[in-house]
């Protein structure tokens, strides 16, 4: 008999901080039944740019900081009126919050946003806190989308490689025999929206021309690949900000539309890099990276099989994170497992969230 099935909303908000994505869908925690309504709330200026500065405090600031919570109050007022977008009714919001630490080797990670105010302004209970007990649990608290991939490729062949480029870029491989592996693999979009911003005025590179005028460095590209992150083993994750430093070096003196080019070869080159079992027969791209040509020009040539953006699959590029934290929302509430020892290094399949009900 089918479980019951749960309607919820999912509310992502990557580390590009380009604005809140989300989703409506129903579940009961193992197959999708519907999928409803996505859209995407942009961020205005000031708040992109405040949370921006957020990235680079994180490590030092106190949480009851004044400016941190008034961040966190603007970002969830954006996560209500998301909600209110998803036009739909729920038994549940799935809430990430925004990450503004990610340090899994200290046992931190950290997601701002108000998850008591968010149930309180849209009247739905909320699930929030996804990484926490994963990280507190030895596990990297990164990728959770790896089961929620599994669930929409259960009728797809495998091999089968998921890439998500975000700020970060990460990847679901799903073996033949049901294997579920999953890492960052290294920088997705974040250092080439810093350059856009530095360089364009521009919070990204559009359509990639910047990256497309320009000339691969090989020497630079060689010095960014020697960081010992891509000779690690999976499961690892990654701070948005963890190759900034090599990377101001690495680039410094670089004509901007070069270091544009070399950074864009960067994120493939990593992405290419990752561990896998088996080669897998083809390549699906989710996430606003596999909007930028040039990124799935790198992408075609790292690999031999064909390489493409998830909508080939009938898949919602833009709202898959958003989905994915619905999707993990009612698995929390069911006590289903969130993370696995292939996909995060925890231990044992982990279960996570944080339920926090309306309070009126
Ligand atoms: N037309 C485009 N050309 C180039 N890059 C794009 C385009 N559209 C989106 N992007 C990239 O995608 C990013 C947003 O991707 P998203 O999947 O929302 O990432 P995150 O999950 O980190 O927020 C933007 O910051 C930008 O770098
Ligand atoms: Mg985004």
């Amino acid at each position: 008999m089918p479980t019951k099935s749960t309607r919820a909303i999912g509310l992502m908000s990557g580390t590009s901080l380009d604005g809140v994505d989300v989703a409506w869908l129903e579940t009961d925690g193992e197959s999708i039944t519907h999928f409803g309504t996505t859209a995407m709330l942009q961020y205005e200026e000031s708040l992109r740019a405040d949370l921006r500065r957020l990235l680079d405090l994180a490590p030092s600031i106190a949480a009851d900081d004044p400016f941190l919570l008034d961040v966190e109050q603007r970002l969830t007022q954006d996560h209500a009126i998301a909600v209110v977008l998803a036009g739909r009714n729920a038994d549940v919001i799935g809430f990430h919050g925004q990450t503004i630490l990610h340090a899994p080797d200290q046992h931190r990670t950290w997601q701002i946003g108000d998850a008591a105010r968010l149930a309180h302004l849209c009247r739905m209970p909320v699930v929030h806190d996804f990484r926490s007990a994963d990280v507190a649990a030895g596990g990297q608290g990164a990728p959770l989308a790896p089961l929620f991939h599994a669930a929409m490729a259960r009728d797809l062949p495998k091999p089968l490689l998921i890439v998500n480029i975000g700020g970060v870029a990460n990847i679901t491989y799903l073996g033949a025999n049901g294997e579920i592996l999953a890492c960052d693999t290294g920088p997705g979009n974040g250092p080439l929206d810093d350059l856009a911003q530095k360089h364009l005025g521009q919070p990204y590179d559009k359509d990639g021309a910047l990256a497309a005028s320009g000339t691969i460095d090989a020497t630079r590209l060689a010095t960014l690949l020697a960081h010992p992150y891509f000779a690690r083993p999976a499961p690892k994750s990654l701070d948005r900000l963890t190759f900034s430093a090599l990377i101001a070096q690495a680039t410094a003196g670089l004509q901007p539309a070069d270091a544009a080019a070399t950074l864009a070869e960067f994120c493939t080159s990593a992405i290419a890099r990752a561990p896998l079992p088996a080669a897998p027969l083809r390549v699906l791209v989710g996430g606003g990276g596999r909007k930028n040509p040039v990124l799935m020009a790198g992408l075609a040539r790292a690999f031999t099989v064909p390489v493409q953006p998830v909508e080939a699959a009938g898949w919602d590029g833009d709202a898959l994170e958003a989905q994915c934290f619905a999707y993990l929302a009612v698995r929390s509430l069911k006590g289903l497992p969130l993370s696995l020892p292939s996909t995060t290094g925890v231990a044992q399949p982990l279960t996570g969230g944080r339920l926090q009900s309306v309070i009126l």
